[in-house]
């Protein structure tokens, strides 16, 4: 059994986290918005699932031009969420209850209302207050064009232009200016930043867009057409570390800097990269003298398919393990289609497009959905590693696909002028019970609107419910505390379709994948993500648990 207690220094190291999105988890004070105080009244229901480790994406003062990820003071509560005291009275409820708190640190870019970028712009061209930010001046004979060809990752160029003819560099929204790292004040700041969470109380923090942070701003800056194309997805095709702003290598240097700190503390802080860049490159960001884990994309990227599956999960414990780090699973999270809707996605379905459909076309079957989310969570938590489970998917919540665009919220939607339909359909408050003004999330109504077989999805309709999704995340997660073990896994001869291993103490976990039922491999089970049936088959589409 894996000691998960507070004074494990590794107690990160194959823990549950669940992600909770502020705004859309539980709203005390009847704004429509979630907010802190929302978070501390329901971290019951955490302990009761029994997670590890809760991590809460910006909470910060925001104008939530980007949900929170632009960030006007990074050492403050958003008065819409509550106050810093509220902010000690939720670390200091979930420590009660046993769990770790892990923050979100944005260091990439800045609100655009930010006290930096704001004296920037009054400041004007060439001023040292403009040099904590990218700003340039632009092409062409008037400076009419773009620094450079660099895309936003929402859509459009990534350089916004000021009324005194500068441009600055946004790689997300333009109220999301990039900030200089090569600036000695901006890692003064970050530094300070990280003390300040970490002498709250703070266990933990994930990085947003770890890669990102160090760019190529030798003149003249270099386009990136020539790599073909603009997104991450490049990197599979770069030499490693010569893109002009993802994942060059002078990045490390930050984070071993920032690894100083969180092992002044004890126990050490812990980290984690958001760095979607390939599995060996992501491995560095992990490294023991650096972040320590990185979210592994690969494994929610996958399709349902047993090849596909057994790769991405040995390829990534390799990877891990090469790197002395542990490994990471997330299946959702607030950035892409819920894997209960997803996973019966028909394989190369154009996820945009089918949003756009409202959900429709092509069809999903949410009965087919929730059996395939349930035998994949119970294959990512009988893995080695870390799982990072985001909210609402203990409840096997689908994909709200058929959000009316007048109500969108994601700056996606409005920057790709209505191409991309974007990422609230994730982000739906949750349902806390069967009917109310907002489902049990607040007293009045939801910052987004929830439909209207949300109810049925609710805490409320699954505790204690036998066979609720729910119920089979608590026993799961009960179960795996008990059974946790070292770090690796060992395959097991499996038919076609059909992933099995086991764990070092003898638990093994078989999936089957295929489309049809395979002889069920002898052992106890000690739990199942459907009732199995009586002929000793392992039916499609289910994974089950199996004694040593
Ligand atoms: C990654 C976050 O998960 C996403 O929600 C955000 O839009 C971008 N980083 C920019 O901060």
């Amino acid at each position: 059994m894996v000691d998960l207690s507070s004074r494990n220094p590794d107690w990160w190291r194959q823990a549950v986290i669940y992600q909770v999105y502020p705004r859309s988890f539980a709203d005390a004070d009847g704004d429509g918005l979630g907010d802190l105080k929302g978070v501390t009244e329901r971290l019951s229901h955490l302990a009761a699932l029994g997670v590890d480790a809760l991590w809460l994406s910006p909470f910060y003062p925001s104008e939530l031009a980007d949900g929170g990820y632009d960030v006007a003071d990074h050492r403050d509560v958003d008065p819409r969420l509550g106050t810093l005291d509220d902010f000690d009275a939720m670390t200091a409820e979930a420590h009660r209850l046993g769990l770790k708190v892990i923050v979100d640190v944005v260091p990439n870019h800045t609100s655009h209302l930010h006290p930096w970028f704001q004296a920037a712009l009054r400041a004007g061209p060439g001023s040292p207050a403009r040099d904590r930010y990218v700003f340039r001046p632009g092409r062409g004979r008037r400076g009419e064009l773009p620094p450079s060809d660099w895309q936003s990752v929402f859509g459009g160029s990534a350089w916004q232009r000021v009324p005194d003819g500068e441009w600055y560099l946004h790689l997300f929204a333009p109220e999301q200016p990039d900030l200089n790292w090569e600036h000695e004040e901006v890692r003064a700041d970050f530094r300070t930043t990280l003390r300040f969470w970490s002498d709250r109380g703070v266990d933990g923090f994930r990085i947003d867009v770890a890669h990102a942070l160090v760019k190529d701003l030798a003149e003249p800056l270099r386009d990136v057409s020539e790599f073909g194309s603009t997104g991450e997805e490049a990197l599979e095709r770069v030499p490693p570390g010569t893109h002009p702003y993802w994942d060059r290598d002078e990045v490390h240097e930050i984070y071993r800097d920032w690894r100083k700190i969180f092992d002044a503390y004890s126990p050490p802080r812990t980290a984690v990269a958001e760095a979607w860049v390939p599995g060996a490159r992501r491995a560095l960001y992990a490294r023991p003298d650096e972040l320590g884990q990185a979210f592994n994309f690969e494994y929610l990227q996958a399709p349902w398919d047993a090849d596909a599956l057994r790769q991405v999960i040995a390829d990534s414990l390799a990877t891990a393990g090469a790197a002395g780090a542990s490994a990471t699973w997330v299946l959702s999270n607030h950035d892409v289609v819920r894997h209960a809707s997803r996973l019966v996605l028909p394989p190369g379905t154009d996820e945009n497009a089918w949003l756009l459909s409202g959900g429709h076309a092509p069809r999903t079957d949410a009965a087919h959905g929730l059996r395939r989310a349930r035998a994949a969570t119970l294959l990512m938590l009988a893995l080695p590693g870390s799982s990072y489970v985001y909210q609402g998917e203990e409840l096997g919540l689908p994909e709200v696909a058929d959000l009316p665009t007048a109500v969108l919220q994601d700056p996606i939607w409005e920057q790709t002028g209505h191409v991309r339909k974007g990422r609230d359909g994730c982000r739906v408050p949750l349902p806390w019970t069967t009917g109310g003004p907002s489902y049990g999330f607040g007293t009045a109504g939801a910052w987004l609107p929830q439909p209207e077989w949300f109810g049925s999805y609710a805490v409320e309709a699954q505790a204690g419910a036998e066979g609720s999704t729910l119920e089979l995340y608590r026993t799961a997660l009960r179960l795996r505390r008990k059974l946790l073990d070292g770090e690796t896994l060992t395959w097991a001869e499996a038919p076609e379709g059909v992933l099995h291993f086991a764990r070092s103490d003898g638990w093994r976990c078989v999936t089957n994948v295929s489309h049809v039922p395979v002889p069920l491999p002898p052992g106890e089970v000690l739990l199942a993500s459907v009732p199995l049936p009586l002929d000793g088959t392992l039916p499609p589409d289910t994974t089950v648990w199996l004694g040593a």
